[in-house]
């Protein structure tokens, strides 16, 4: 048995572990925590850097739009368990520099906007920022997903500034309206990676949801720019 192995070995847990198996984990602990930690740490300045960059945009669009694109920002670090059963799902040699190289949404940026064009605009707005690199596009939003998933989801890369040192991380950003994230979020609890499967006549219930949910965004937008050009119709009657 390798070191890594004996750290993924689900027998080592709820049993008493051989002395030799202790060892190799305590040898393996000690090689690894701290440079794991520092990776975390790494990600953890990445999401910093691009939730202050929605900030940024947000503040900056309010004062063009006279409201913010923005409801609300969230942000999460993989667990080691979530790294651990990934690595272990694709078959990747558990190494510190293979989790960096395999994995590219440790860092997770959620961002919930207002109305579906707010999406795009800020999408486009990260994107054309020059110390940002796009890695991948799933627009889950034009294309949704079979189950009715809608969502749009950026990889990028951005450099963090340490005390020695520039490095470039990954962060996935994930940017959906509050409909869409009321769907995924309950569609989530119920479903999503849970090892029992819904029953077709419910997972077609939640694609219908899904579908209303699109439909209500839809309206809402309709209604937003309707009252957008009644207000400039009635500026520019005034000002004549
Ligand atoms: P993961 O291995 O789960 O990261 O999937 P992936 O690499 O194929 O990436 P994808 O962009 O499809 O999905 C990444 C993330 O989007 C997930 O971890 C969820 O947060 C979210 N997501 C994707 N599909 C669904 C879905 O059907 N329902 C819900 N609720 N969330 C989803
Ligand atoms: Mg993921």
């Amino acid at each position: 048995m390798n070191e890594t192995q004996a750290v993924i070995n689900p027998s080592l847990f709820g049993e008493v572990i051989p002395y030799e198996h202790a060892l190799q984990f305590d040898r393996w602990m000690k090689t690894h925590t701290q440079p794991y930690r520092k990776l975390m740490s790494f990600y953890s300045c990445a999401m910093m850097e691009i939730e202050t960059k929605f900030k940024v945009l947000n503040e900056d669009l309010s004062l063009k739009y006279d409201r913010n694109p923005i409801e609300s920002i969230q942000t999460r670090l993989k667990t080691p368990d979530s790294i651990m059963h990934k690595m272990a799902q694709r078959r990747v040699p558990l190494s510190v520099e293979a989790i960096e190289q395999s994995i590219r949404d440790i860092a997770g940026v959620r961002v919930i906007c207002s109305f579906q064009s707010d999406v795009y605009m800020l999408a486009k707005a990260l994107l054309s920022q020059d110390d940002i690199t796009q890695i991948e596009i799933k627009d889950y939003i034009r294309h949704p997903k079979q189950n009715g998933y809608r969502s749009l989801h950026l990889i990028i890369s951005v450099p963090i500034f340490l005390h020695n040192e520039k490095k470039s991380m990954c962060v996935e950003v994930q940017l959906r309206t509050l409909a869409m994230n009321l769907w995924a979020n309950t569609e989530h609890k119920i479903r999503y990676k849970k090892d029992y499967t819904v029953t077709p006549q419910d997972a077609m219930v939640l694609f219908e949801c899904a579908k209303e949910c699109a439909s209500i965004d839809k309206k809402l937008e309709e209604i937003y720019h309707h009252i957008q050009e009644t207000e400039r119709i009635h500026e520019y009657d005034d000002s004549g």
